[in-house]
This record gives C-alpha cells, structure tokens and sequence, in this order.
C-alpha cells in the first residue's frame, strides 16, 4: 500500500512523552519533520529527543518541559517554539488524563484537573495555533480527542466531557478557518494500548491497537484534509449507533 504524503516540515507535538503523541513525534521526525516536544516528564521526553536526533535520515527534535496546566506560559512558549523551528506547518494537541472515578464518586479536584488537562490546555495551545495559522493562511491543527465525547456515559462523566467540550471547540475553530486554508482535525480514537488505560478492563472480543498504529492514522487522516477521524475507522458507525440510542434505554446500558 503506497504511503500517504505528510506536507509538514515543523511540528509540535505537546503531549509527547508517552503513547500517541509519542508515536506521532516519532513518525513525524522519521518522515523528515523537525518536531518541538512538549510534556512534563524531562526523562522520556529527552529519551524520545537523544532516539530522533541519532537517526541520520530524521529529521531533529528539540525538547520543552512544560505542564500543560500553566496556561499564562503557552504564548511565550509557543513564539519562542515557532522561531526555534523556524516556523510552523503543525500543531497537534495530545496531552490527556482519565483519572479512574468510582461509580458512586464525584470528586471535584480530580475532575477540575482532568478539565485543565484535557480542554484548557488544549484551548491555550491551540488558540496559539489558529492565530498563527490565520496569518500566515494555513496550517494544520489536530486535537486528540475520544470516542468518549461523543456521549456522556457512566463511568469518567468529566472525562467525557472535556472530550465532549474538545471536540466542539475543534468543530468551531474549523468553522473559522477552513476558509483561511487552514486544516483542524478532530481525531477520535476508542481504547489504544498505552499508559492511559493501564488496568482497565477492556472489552473481550475487541482489538486494541497499539499507539503507532493509531497515531499514522491520525496524521493520514490530517494530511488528508480529513474533519474528523475514528480510529479504528469502523468507529464511526458504532458511534453513530451509540448516539441515535434513546436516553431511556441509554440510562440503563452498562456503557
Ligand atoms: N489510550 C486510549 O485508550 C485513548 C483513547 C482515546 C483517546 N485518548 C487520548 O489520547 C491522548 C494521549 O493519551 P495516551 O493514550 O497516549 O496516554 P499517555 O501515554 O498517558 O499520554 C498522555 C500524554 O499526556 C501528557 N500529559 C498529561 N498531563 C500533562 C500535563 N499536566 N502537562 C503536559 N502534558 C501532560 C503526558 O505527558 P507528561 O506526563 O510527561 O506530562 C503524556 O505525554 C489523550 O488526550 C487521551 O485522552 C487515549
């Protein structure tokens, strides 16, 4: 099977110490890209950065150690960013918590840090992103949602609805700058086998795939122009399913 094509040159990956982000900076670096990392964890990120820079065929990587949760530092961090990399073609927002929340628990401080986490951050970053991609009349945002927004269930309600809240906000920052040339993926992966879902019971007769897989999706689907992407793609219409279930019957439903 050919190759898609990825048009990108610069990127940041924030979220790239670990799992998918991890995986997307990787493939990104191997395709030739000079990629930004961003995460907390200086170790792994640096670990991630000394892997890249030893292949001579990749492109480089440079590494920034940053909680996602201090929002007043992303715009100097994103300028200071994008005239290392000597611009910018791609920003992917991957950073994300599930803290495990009992059936019968509410608790407020884990749920206000998952919010910081999964959507505030995302908003700080990717604000940066659509001002800069508006200028300059393109670019390519992707926000690394979930299937979890599409409906509020039982198990995470706070986790499903950052992702709820992420996949609105991706929606209505597409509707500002499709007309600017400028692409804003949506990406909506269901169970991938990473750190995340570490001790989950996952569903038996389900395939689970592994980080790299989902994240060259994520990016094919981004270099395709593509508004949203299910990986796996059959997703979609489980989704659809899912969403069309009447609220009655849903409250019922162990999902
Ligand atoms: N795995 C799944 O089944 C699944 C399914 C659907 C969607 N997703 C989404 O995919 C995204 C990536 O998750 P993953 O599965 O790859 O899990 P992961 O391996 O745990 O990666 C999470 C990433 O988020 C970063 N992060 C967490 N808190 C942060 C903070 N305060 N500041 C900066 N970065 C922070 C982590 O970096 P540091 O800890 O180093 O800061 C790490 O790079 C998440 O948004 C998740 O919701 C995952």
């Amino acid at each position: 099977m050919t190759e898609t094509a990825w048009p990108w040159s610069r990127a940041v990956v924030v979220g790239a110490s670990s799992g998918i982000g991890e995986a997307m900076a990787r493939q990104l670096a191997t395709r030739g890209c000079r990629v930004a990392l961003v995460a907390r964890r200086e170790d792994r990120l640096a670990t991630i950065r000394d892997d890249i820079n030893r292949d001579r065929d990749a492109g480089s990587a440079e590494i920034f150690v940053h909680d996602v949760r201090d929002t007043e530092a992303v715009e100097s961090l994103f300028q200071e960013i994008a005239t290392m990399l000597g611009g910018l073609d791609l920003v992917v927002y991957a950073s994300g918590i599930m803290p495990r929340v009992r059936p019968d628990e509410y608790p407020t401080d884990r749920d206000i840090e998952t919010i910081e986490v999964n959507f505030g951050g995302a908003v700080a970053w990717l604000n940066q992103a659509a001002m800069r991609f508006e200028r300059a009349g393109a670019g390519t945002i992707v926000g690394v949602s979930s299937v979890a927004g599409d409906r509020g269930r039982r198990r995470n309600p706070v986790y499903n609805a950052t992702k709820a809240g992420l996949n609105t906000y991706l929606d209505a920052l597409r509707n500002r700058l499709a007309i600017k040339g400028v692409t804003v993926l949506s990406a909506r992966p269901g169970y991938v086998r990473t750190a995340l879902i570490e001790g989950l019971k996952l569903p038996r007769f389900v395939p689970v795939p592994e980080a790299p897989l989902v994240a060259t999706q994520i990016l094919d689907a981004a270099a395709l122009g593509q508004r949203v992407v299910y990986v796996p793609s059959w997703l979609r219409w489980v989704m659809l399913l899912v969403r069309a279930i009447p609220a009655p019957i849903f409250e019922r439903l162990n999902f």
